[in-house]
């Protein structure tokens, strides 16, 4: 019979055989694979199960990628035309920008808010020059609507290798062409086993912790008190992504203020809250 080492070593090749989870971070498929195998299924259901929870937490999110097209269409938006006054550019440039969130569904349903979401929940703070986007999907994208300082170091965390590196293709995309002052960088890493060490003026955490708390219940607690942030954005979706909501804004309103309690991560800070149509935020300063 094989050995535990052994089998999680074939669950962990199995997974990443499939080319919906390749380029999956190995850490997080393995913690989920060592849990499976722990529940005695035998290495078949365990690897199931193991993808299972991978759609779970972040292939029911993301459309079939086409990095390489989706980077090609916004090179062609951020081609120079000799004609096209500043304000033109900049609405082509966020016409694509947008086109290419709408393929995750956590940008696909912040698209409708997206003018006013960082507007007003980053209103009060600032000069921001840096910022964590953890577990970001292709929120990165959306850095153009965000008031940035010129100055800024941008971070990005999630679990799939092609997304990080088409997100560091987008932040060169930025930077060669009049954004100078865009450090970006996008990480390959799991949120829950390497919670990010460095310091940021804003740390970001859209619709993660539900995503996190799926794997572990005390994975949104950890991160929480791990990271480093005088600001901190935290939101929570108000409808599951078949479009039920009842109840949820409630139940995750209630979830954070659980997590404010046991982290004590609100003590001494300034807390606000913003209800959109699509998502609820909470700021914290401190
Ligand atoms: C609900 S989406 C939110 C995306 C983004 N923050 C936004 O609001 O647009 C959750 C994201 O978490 C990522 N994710 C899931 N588990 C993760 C983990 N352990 N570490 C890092 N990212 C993770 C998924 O790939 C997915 O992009």
């Amino acid at each position: 019979m094989a050995s535990e080492t052994d089998q999680l070593d074939q669950l962990v090749a199995a997974v990443q055989a499939s080319a919906r989870y390749r380029a999956v971070a190995e850490p997080l498929i393995r913690s989920l694979g060592e849990r499976e195998l722990a529940k005695r299924r035998g290495l078949k259901e365990a690897i199931k199960a193991t993808k299972n929870k991978l759609h779970q937490v972040a292939g029911a999110y993301i459309e079939e990628p086409r990095y390489d097209a989706w980077l090609a269409e916004m090179c062609g938006a951020w081609a120079p035309t000799d004609d096209a006054a500043p304000a033109e550019s900049e609405q082509r440039r966020r016409a694509a920008l947008r086109q290419v969130m709408a393929r995750h569904a956590s940008t696909r349903e912040r698209l409708p808010i997206l003018d006013q979401f960082y507007a007003q929940t980053l209103a009060s703070i600032g000069p921001i020059r840096s910022v964590l986007d953890i577990a970001c999907g292709l929120n990165p994208l959306a850095l153009r609507w965000a008031p940035l300082a010129n100055e800024v170091t941008y971070t990005a965390y999630d679990i799939y290798g092609d997304m990080m590196a088409f997100l560091g293709g987008y932040f060169a995309l930025e930077a060669s062409h009049g954004r100078t002052g865009l450090r970006g960088q996008a990480e390959t890493r799991d949120m829950i086993s390497s919670p990010p060490e460095r310091h940021a003026d804003l740390a970001l955490l859209l619709k993660a912790i539900p995503c996190l708390e799926q794997v572990e219940k005390t994975a949104g607690e950890r991160l929480l008190r791990a990271i480093r942030a005088d600001h901190l954005l935290v939101s929570f979706p108000v409808h599951s992504l078949g479009g039920r909501s009842k109840g949820m804004a409630a139940s995750y309103e209630a979830r954070f203020h659980d997590l404010m309690a046991q982290t004590g991560i609100g003590t001494g800070a300034e807390v606000t809250r913003f209800a959109f149509a699509t998502e609820l935020a909470f700021l914290i300063s401190r």
